[in-house]
């Protein structure tokens, strides 16, 4: 038996593979990134074609060489999808990927570690944790916080309720909200993500139970609004127990007053969570992270790694400053699992949502560790000066720029211009893909700055052929 047979070696290159193929990978990964930079961004597809493609191949009644089937998927994937990672996909916080990333999900596909107890897979555990803490300490979170890969944004945000119910409410976890004596109520602006309706739906604090605080002319929070309604709701006899602000909304970029937020929760004794699945990110650039003051105050915080760190989805993060409470929440016992291990170790089925576990954070930990903070900090800046560039062509060419936010996401408009018609034909003619918001019940065009691939001349060719179609 070797010494990392028996478990107490470090990995040395002689025990570690060294031929993962990372060559092949890394070039493949580049000619697809390549391949879709030249193509089309959009599909022109109608789901029966699909279907009668996938049945008339396949039945599963015979095998079909692999190569054959990987490259038949590889051509679906390249036709009949809209490209995230392309340069000019100015979309929905989807990135593009680091290669550093790509090859973290094929690792782990292959490795498949099971991360639900610490005993079951030490290095990746221990990997996650380290990432995490690293991160928790950008925020400004004390280093006993708690803190999770989720599968994304909505289960950090579901995460977060749960936990600010099990504290506020002791009764919570035992009898169920039927058990309280006033019904809850929580507080965000008609700006925030709408996964905490369902939220709502689910926990069974029912979707009344969100109260729609006003916004300011900037789309963030009104905090003279937000005390005004915690005070009528306290008098009406309902039970107002947590505020989400959000730190980057989804439409608009904007970001809610963090510090004057976290000042009326300590007053009010509510729980104090920040949504900032894609604005997180700016945490760890020198030049952006003043933009986040007041988020050290949070008692939880979502941030996504699958939106501005650029890895693969799904890899959203639950952070929270309240490490009792997070296992209070998500305690559970049962003689089939493996032994807790002693120590200062803990076990992810315990304390958080998921139970079976992927390694999700090997991804975020193999860029960051590639590229380290620096690295990252200037793909983050570089982004955002790509914002501001698309922001400056577009209102030098007669555009009217709607939102205002320091993170590269421009809401715009223009009189006389019908944005349904102007998006279909951005994307029939390929030009680039965008969306459509409200802002302030006004329609515009939404452009985010998602790749880290997008360069100044793909901005000045977009602009240019959007105002040749006007
Ligand atoms: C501000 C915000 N919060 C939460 C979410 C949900 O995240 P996910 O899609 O990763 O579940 C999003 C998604 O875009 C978001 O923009």
């Amino acid at each position: 038996m070797n010494q990392l047979q028996n478990g107490h070696a470090e990995p040395s290159a002689e025990t570690a593979s060294t031929d993962f193929g990372l060559d092949q990978i890394r070039d493949f990964a580049v000619q697809v990134q390549s391949r879709i930079a030249s193509g089309p961004i959009v599909p022109n597809v109608k789901p029966d074609e699909i279907r009668d493609y996938l049945s008339s191949r396949y039945d599963f009644s015979k095998t079909i060489d692999l190569n054959e089937i990987i490259a038949d998927v590889e051509r679906m994937l390249s036709t009949w999808q809209v490209q995230v990672t392309h340069p000019r996909y100015f979309g929905l916080f989807n990135p593009s990927v680091t290669i550093a990333s790509v090859i973290a999900d094929t690792l782990v596909a292959m490795y498949n570690p099971q991360l639900a107890t610490w005993r079951t897979s030490p290095a990746a555990n221990e990997i996650e944790r380290h990432t995490l803490a690293w991160l928790a300490a950008k925020f400004g979170l004390p280093a006993d916080s708690a803190s999770n890969f989720t599968s994304g944004g909505a289960e950090a945000n579901l995460s977060a309720v749960v936990v600010a119910l099990t504290r506020i409410f002791p009764g919570y976890g035992d009898k169920g909200l039927r058990a309280l004596s006033a019904s809850p109520t929580f507080y965000l602006t008609g700006e925030a993500h709408h996964s905490f309706a369902k939220i709502a739906h689910i926990t069974g604090l029912g979707r009344d139970a969100l109260r729609t605080i006003a916004t300011d002319s900037d789309l963030r929070m009104d905090v003279a609004d937000l005390v005004k309604q915690v005070t009528e709701d306290r008098n009406n006899g309902f039970a107002p127990f947590m505020v989400i602000g959000t730190a980057g909304t989804t439409a608009a970029g904007a970001i809610d007053p963090l510090p004057e937020l976290a000042q009326v929760c300590r007053r009010e004794h509510l729980w104090f969570h920040v949504d900032a699945a894609w604005g997180g990110a700016a945490v760890i650039s020198p030049a952006l992270k003043q933009h986040l003051n007041g988020i050290d105050a949070a008692d939880s915080i979502t941030c996504d790694a699958h939106k501005w760190f650029s890895v693969p989805m799904g890899a959203g993060m639950f952070f929270c400053r309240d490490a009792g409470a997070v296992a209070e929440a998500f305690r559970a016992e049962t003689s089939y699992m493996p032994a807790k291990t002693r120590g200062a170790t803990s076990d992810p089925y315990t304390s958080s949502l998921q139970w079976s576990r992927r390694f999700i954070g090997l991804k975020l930990f193999l860029g960051l560790a590639e590229r380290g903070e620096s690295g990252y900090a200037e793909m983050i800046e570089r982004q955002t000066r790509m914002g501001e560039f698309l922001r400056e062509s577009l209102r030098s060419t007669g555009w009217t720029v709607v939102n205002k936010t320091p993170l590269p996401l421009v809401c715009f408009n223009r009189d006389g211009v019908d944005i349904d018609r102007f998006l279909s034909n951005l994307q029939e003619r390929q030009i680039a893909w965008m969306s459509q918001v409200r802002i302030g019940g006004v329609p515009a065009i939404r452009a985010c700055i998602t790749s880290f691939r997008t360069t100044e001349e793909d901005i000045s060719e977009v602009v240019a052929e959007m105002n040749g179609l006007l």
